[in-house]
């Protein structure tokens, strides 16, 4: 069958520090190839370069048999080859239509002003095309992660793209979004289109892949067709090494002290009535589907968002948090689900990130802040978390996705407060470091820090708390401990409507 994308030999450097070393790659139309490999293995830049937005040092790249020269993302795009970001690209306060004919708007006799109605009637149809249920005018700002994934791949298909490029594109996604968007995989492979997938997730490169190409370190290691291969197999290409998934270590039982009491938890309709204790050394995890009010929980005790009504005591002493500063102060650290928005200033390099939460140990009795020992700290933590970078002094913009989380959590590490609130630590995060960062939740806890953990993947909830808190629509569901929970209690809990139950959260389920 004739190849519509082949890459070979593509070296890839920054600043002399290899990303890419004699990467191929092959697609066939049709195909969906899943693309793997730890974080930093080197992905994203194989990928950024076939889109156009990092130019290759040496290889070359054959569309349908033809050598092309790809210098520029607008000559991929021409060339019918689209790539849907780790982070969404689109204009949050333009429309849908206009989000998709951005840059190429059809024209009235006038220069300069849209034509409205006929962008909104092509969009309407691409849309159609798709099955998707959007209105060409809304705004895309308004619209959840699921939905602009969508509004890409419509404008993607409005440039007639044979080549989509999608990069971890479940990460945000709710499960009832990640059928959707596997349907819309489906129909775009029927219409013969080639569909590179980057993810993390195993399950799902079994489920939608029809080849896997694994990567490690910036090499290419090898291509396998997914129906006769294993998980475990491609996992072990990937780390070079065979995982042995030790068998889940709970911490020991933590105190009784009680460290942070939340009492009287209410947002509008976010969330109502939350209450419950963390205790010290205690991993507690927070469990429940997308939008059951975990992460607003979070936000309102370190006081990023305002809330009608809560009452939080620490160590027995009633504080009142306003600002996410305050919870610094009360020792209380965040780790946001939103690394870009809340945990990281990706334009500074990853020593001053590392120190951003505890400047303070960083300044001199007389103000001067003290460099070296910013960047000793932070190589310290690079090296214990290892973060795949050349140096701390590296913008935190450059660093792989995955690393970008890891420097979120020295981050924290480094601020060293007695509360951390964990929001999916493990997100975009490959299996490798994955097990890395739960020893080191369990190791925190054995020091006596205390931990809320909000998690959506149940195999991570079970196997890493003390105890686990159910919430659904915004209120607490269940409470389990780790000896009774299983994955069936905790989604009896996660999918109980709030008429069933009362808003005890002692309930059992009935
Ligand atoms: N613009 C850049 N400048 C400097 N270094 C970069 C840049 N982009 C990527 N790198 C480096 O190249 C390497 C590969 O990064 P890449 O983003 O391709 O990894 P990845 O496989 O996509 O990882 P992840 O699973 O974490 O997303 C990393 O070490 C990264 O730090
Ligand atoms: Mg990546």
């Amino acid at each position: 069958m004739e190849l519509l994308v082949e890459m070979q030999g593509i070296n890839k450097a920054f600043a002399g520090v290899p990303a890419c070393e004699g990467c191929q790659f092959q697609l066939r139309p049709g195909e969906v190839h899943a693309l793997v490999g730890e974080n930093g293995a080197g992905k994203s830049t194989l990928m950024k370069v076939l889109a156009g937005v990092y130019r290759m040092d040496a290889g070359q790249i054959l569309l349908r048999g033809r050598e092309v020269e790809i210098n520029s993302p607008h000559a991929a795009q021409m060339l019918g080859i689209t790539m849907i970001h780790q982070e969404l690209n689109l204009m949050p306060h333009l429309t849908v239509a206009q989000n998709i004919f951005i840059g190429r708007e059809p024209r009235r006799s006038v220069p300069f002003l849209l034509d409205e109605p006929t962008i909104n009637q092509q969009a309407e149809e691409i849309l159609a095309q798709l099955h998707l249920n959007l209105s060409p005018k809304q705004r895309v700002g308004g619209l959840t992660v699921a939905r602009q994934q969508m509004v890409e791949i419509a404008k993607a298909l409005s440039y007639n793209s044979q080549v989509m490029i999608m990069d971890e594109p479940t990460a945000a996604l709710t499960e009832a979004e990640i059928e959707e968007l596997f349907n819309m995989i489906h129909r775009l492979r029927e219409k013969g289109i080639g569909i590179v997938y980057i993810s993390h997730r195993m399950e799902e490169i079994k489920r939608i892949s029809d080849r896997v190409t694994v990567m490690r370190d910036g090499h290419y290691i090898e291509t396998l067709i997914t129906p006769e291969t294993t998980i475990d197999r491609v996992i072990s290409l990937m780390v070079g090494r065979t995982i042995y998934e030790s068998a889940p270590e709970l911490p020991e039982t933590p105190s009784t002290e009680v460290v942070l009491d939340v009492k009287n938890l209410n947002r509008g309709r976010e969330l109502r009535d939350v209450n419950f204790q963390l205790k010290r050394g205690e991993i507690l995890g927070f469990a429940g589907l997308m939008g059951a009010g975990r992460t607003e929980v979070a936000r309102a005790i370190v006081g990023a968002d305002r809330c009608d009504s809560i009452e939080l005591t620490i160590k027995g002493k009633p504080v009142t948090i306003r600002h996410p500063r305050d919870a610094v102060r009360h020792g209380i650290g965040y780790l946001s689900e939103d690394r870009k928005r809340y945990g990281l200033v990706v334009g500074m390099d990853v020593a001053n990130n590392i120190s951003m939460a505890a400047l303070h140990r960083f300044v001199s009795p007389i103000g001067v802040v003290d460099d070296g020992k910013i960047r000793q700290t932070a190589k310290q933590q690079v090296d214990a978390l290892s973060v795949k970078t050349p140096s701390v002094r590296q913008r935190v913009r450059n660093l792989s996705g995955g690393n970008q989380q890891k420097v979120v959590i020295a981050k924290w590490l480094t601020a060293d407060t007695d509360i951390l609130i964990f929001d999916e630590p493990t997100r975009g995060i490959d299996v490798g470091a994955k097990s890395e960062i739960y020893k080191l939740l369990n190791e925190l806890a054995r020091r006596g820090k205390s931990i809320i953990m909000i998690s959506s993947e149940l195999p991570e909830i079970l196997r890493m708390s003390h105890r686990i808190i159910v919430m659904c629509e915004g209120r607490i569901t269940g409470e389990l401990t780790s000896e009774e929970a299983t994955q069936e209690k905790i989604m009896q809990f996660a999918t109980q409507r709030s008429e069933l139950i009362g808003i005890d959260s002692e309930v059992q389920p009935a």
